[in-house]
């Protein structure tokens, strides 16, 4: 696919979301959309009537996170709810596999997160069910964040584990992303960027997207794991 972004509204305007989806559809490939409980993370975002309306308004393909307890039971709700990638927290999941499966049975992307301090080898034979691992790179809960560095070994490992199981498997990153950590994400591995702030925070947010993505780009041409694709 390529490098794709995918700018998070959790820095958008709230009485306005149909108008904030808007302005950065003409450059981004996906609306991400950070759903939070409270008891997850320390925080409360929307749930599913505000992600049916969203997915009724949008342009674009609604890439909803979940950062909510209890996962098995709430995100198919988000498929049905018209989101076309709905990703889940392996810590927050009793049974990650047959939510997967449930998930693509729903037609939508799987997506499956881990925090900062959760490995990703003890998931290397699940990543055949998933169609999006997501790697936190900031802990769960809030925007503007500090990017943390020490991830991003684990972005390289899991495009190791990708690159040798020759899986169709997007690596995302979440946290911190910006100008100034993006070519480090795409240079480690990862292939599709949640942006929130380095977006939504921007006087202009196209040239804020297209910057993101060809210095993304132009990392990843370099790359050890992608040069000349
Ligand atoms: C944080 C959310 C992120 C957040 C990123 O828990 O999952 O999607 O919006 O915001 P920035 O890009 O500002 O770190
Ligand atoms: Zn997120």
């Amino acid at each position: 696919m390529g490098v794709q972004i995918s700018p998070s509204i959790l820095s958008a305007d709230y009485t306005d979301l149909a108008g904030e989806v808007a302005r950065i559809a003409p450059a981004a490939d996906w609306v991400h959309v950070d759903v939070m409980d409270n008891h997850f993370v320390p925080n409360i975002t929307i749930g599913p009537p505000v992600v049916e309306r969203l997915a009724a308004v949008s342009e674009l393909p609604l890439d909803c996170h979940l950062m909510i307890t209890d996962a098995d039971r709430w995100a198919p709700g988000y498929a049905e709810a018209g989101a076309r990638s709905v990703t889940f927290h392996v810590e927050a999941s009793g049974a990650p596999v047959r939510l997967a499966r449930e998930l693509r049975g729903l037609g939508v992307r799987a997506g499956m997160a881990l925090k900062p301090a959760t490995p990703v080898e003890p998931y290397a034979d699940l990543l055949g069910e998933l169609d999006l691992l997501l790697l936190m790179t900031v802990e769960p809960g809030f925007g503007g964040q500090k990017f943390l560095d020490l991830v991003l070994p684990k972005v390289r490992r899991a495009r190791e584990l990708v690159k040798d199981r020759e899986l169709d498997l997007w690596l995302q990153v979440d946290g911190g992303v910006a100008a100034d950590t993006i070519e480090r994400c795409a240079d480690a591995g990862a292939d599709v960027f949640v942006a929130g702030s380095a977006v939504y925070g921007a006087d202009d947010l196209d040239a804020a997207i297209t910057g993101l993505r060809a210095q993304a780009q132009a990392a990843t041409d370099q790359s050890w794991w992608a040069a000349g694709h």
